[in-house]
């Protein structure tokens, strides 16, 4: 069973962070959430992949090349415009086996397969939805199941107190190939909106199985942030977040951290990052590999990728920085969210 990836959207809802990056090459925890999806899944057995690119495809295939590094195969499929969620399957089409796996690149989740792979084979359906439960369905759309897991209808968005379930579509499926002689070719199909509801129209048998774990959809800025303070709360765990010294902080290697720097936790410092004296950092802040911050910054609910630069006497809360942004001295931003090489002069 291979695994088509979907990491083709233009995120719009995450700009200016994904002006000119794929959303699923967001950095979660100072690694782009596609690498650690990629791991997620093969640890569970999954070693051959397919990802459907179109905004920014180049950042994607240059990080993953062939996938040798990460011992797994990688392909890709190309749109020349956007097909949307079902339009990227079928246009995957030669490359799918028989039974495969589609995942929304943009989920933040730590879904077990084999339960969903399982049970798509015993219930022999068209498609098998991996759902998850929300607190407030009403900004999903929400299923309807029967006693034996069958879909029989999907409400979007319903009002307070009409919704069937709390159950909404986890945007992670296992599909039969027969799925795709439903999706017309070359133009733009939802599979939420269109694909889905046609399957269960025409009785091809749409079942839905809770998945077990975290997940959090990325695609809103306050989602992105959620992530990360679930992650420094230990609500989720990655496997890749290395030490958590006795103070609760995770500190990279080759850190240069003056002894007069006053953590806060929960802190996650990456590699290569400086940290000038009488700085204070925390508490809710993620700071990326090769960062420099120099004399009595303040930074809090902060997230900053790789390579930035905040100078003396900066005063940070609440912000997110794509990677190389410079902060000029004793600047004082609260919720910005900031990308690209930018020199703010004081
Ligand atoms: P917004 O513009 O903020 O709505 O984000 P989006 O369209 O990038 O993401 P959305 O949540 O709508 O899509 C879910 C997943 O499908 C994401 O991982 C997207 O990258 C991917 N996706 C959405 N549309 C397309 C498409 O037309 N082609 C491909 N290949 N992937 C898509």
């Amino acid at each position: 069973m291979n695994a088509l990836l979907l990491a083709g959207g233009l995120g719009t809802r995450l700009r200016p962070l994904t002006e000119h990056l794929p959303k699923p090459m967001a950095l979660v925890a100072n690694r782009p959430w596609l690498e650690h999806l990629i791991v997620h899944l093969k640890q569970q057995g999954i070693a051959d992949f397919v990802i459907a690119v179109k905004h920014y495809p180049e950042i994607i295939q240059n990080h993953f090349g062939t996938g040798e590094k990460w011992g797994v195969r990688i392909r890709y499929t190309f749109e020349k415009a956007l097909l949307g969620t079902a339009g990227a399957i079928k246009n995957a089409e030669p490359f799918l086996d028989d039974r495969f796996l589609v995942v929304n690149a943009d989920i933040v989740h730590e879904a077990e397969m084999i339960p969903l792979l399982e049970f798509h084979n015993q219930h022999g359906g068209a498609v098998t939805i991996g759902l998850t439960t929300v607190d407030d369905p009403s900004h999903y759309g929400v299923v309807e199941l029967d006693s034996q897991g069958e879909i029989l209808r999907f409400v979007e968005k319903p009002r307070p107190g009409e919704a069937p379930s709390n159950l909404i579509n986890a945007g992670i499926y296992v599909m039969d190939k027969r799925v795709l002689r439903h999706i017309p070719k070359q133009r733009e199909v939802s599979i939420e909106r269109e694909t889905f509801p046609l399957l269960i129209e025409r009785s091809e048998g749409v079942f839905g199985k809770t998945i077990s774990g975290y997940w959090m959809d990325m695609g809103t800025k306050e989602r992105y942030r959620q992530i990360h303070w679930d992650l420094l709360n230990r609500a989720y765990r990655l496997p890749h977040l290395g030490h958590q010294n006795e103070n609760g902080i995770w500190v990279g290697q080759n850190c240069d951290i003056d002894s007069g720097v006053l953590f806060i936790p929960p802190v996650l410092i990456g590699d290569n990052v400086k940290i000038g004296e009488r700085s204070v950092i925390g508490p809710f802040s993620v700071i990326g590999n090769d960062c420099v911050i120099g004399k009595q910054v303040r930074c809090t609910e902060t997230i900053m990728w790789d390579r930035c630069y905040a100078h003396s006497g900066v005063v940070l809360n609440n912000c997110i920085f794509g990677y190389d942004l410079e902060i000029g001295a004793k600047h004082i931003l609260h919720e910005a969210v900031m990308s690209r090489a930018e020199v703010m002069q004081a």
